[in-house]
């Protein structure tokens, strides 16, 4: 990725002592303790290699007196001109969400896709680690090119005298016959998002991964972009890693999970109803 800053490398942290109100608020809620006042009473970071780049104290600052890595608040926006949902349209959304199957032949605008992946990298990574990669099929070329990669390993796969798991052969000679694609649904997309498990500092690789793709489907559908998740690729993770090694190229251990997309050709008219179906349990203090 290009101009991807190096987060282990010590932070670039900058105040104006004109506009500094000198209240401390960027001290208070640095979760790490990296900064701390200097003798004029301005916050200071004499450990800047120690600071985990989370930017708390450029987010906090009332004044947006803190440069951070180059960039000033006037770079930014400012959270009190962003338009949020409010608690009705998030449980709407929550509540009518669904996975879609059916896609339609079009595919997804790449400008409306670019925007979206670039919208994932602000999802949250455990101590903010940051070891994301969004491997993206985009249109359904790319994705004829992965299916056909995928069978033909499939096809090739041999350990020893092992059998390919029937969940596996079986629909891969029916999809390879011009049957139905149970594997990727049809899809016109299709996005893998892996983290680096042995990069510096990453701790939660697998939830840093489950997040975004929550994220993507999130970001995706608000786009008119529809989405299924795909356990499938997990289970040849799981069971045949060498399998996706070869085709998507990542190590077999890499933590990941991958998301199917396009345009849908399917409505679901209402919403279905699911509180029964999981248990909430309070544990008060008589408990
Ligand atoms: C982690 C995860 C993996 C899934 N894997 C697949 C999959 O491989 N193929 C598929 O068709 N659906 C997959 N699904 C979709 C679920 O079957 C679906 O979420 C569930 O049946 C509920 O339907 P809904 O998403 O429309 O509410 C997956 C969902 C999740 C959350």
């Amino acid at each position: 990725m290009e101009n991807r800053i190096e987060l282990r490398s010590p932070v670039d942290f900058k105040v104006d002592s004109s506009a500094c109100l000198r209240c401390g608020a960027c001290v208070r809620d640095c979760a790490f303790k990296v900064l701390s006042f200097d003798r004029t009473g301005l916050p200071s970071m004499p450990h800047p290699e120690k600071c985990m780049r989370c930017q708390h104290c450029f987010a906090v600052c009332p004044v947006g007196a803190i440069t951070f890595d180059g960039v000033k608040s006037s770079d930014v926006a400012a959270v009190k001109d962003l338009e949020l949902p409010n608690a009705d349209q998030i449980a709407n959304w929550i509540r009518s969400r669904r996975s879609v199957r059916k896609f339609a032949v079009e595919d997804v605008d790449p400008v409306v896709l670019d925007k979206v992946l670039k919208l994932l990298a602000n999802s949250p990574t455990g101590c903010n680690a940051r070891a994301l990669t969004f491997t993206c099929y985009p249109n359904r070329a790319a994705v004829n090119g992965f299916r056909n990669a995928f069978l033909k390993a499939v096809e090739e796969h041999r350990d020893g005298s092992k059998l390919l798991p029937r969940w596996l052969a079986v629909p891969a000679i029916k999809l390879r016959k011009g049957g139905e694609d149970i594997f990727f649904r049809g899809a016109s997309g299709i996005l893998i998002v892996s983290s680096d498990e042995t990069a510096p500092g990453v701790t939660t690789p697998q939830e840093d991964v489950t997040i975004a793709c929550s994220n993507f489907e999130l970001l995706a559908n608000a786009n008119g972009i529809s989405t299924c998740w795909c356990g499938f690729l997990k289970l040849v993770q799981n069971e045949i890693p060498e399998l996706l090694e070869k085709v998507v190229g990542m190590r077999r251990t890499t933590p990941f999970y991958a998301i199917l997309f396009g345009k849908k050709a399917v409505k679901y008219m209402r919403c279905v109803e699911r509180g029964a179906y999981a248990s909430i349990v309070y544990k008060n203090a008589e408990n």
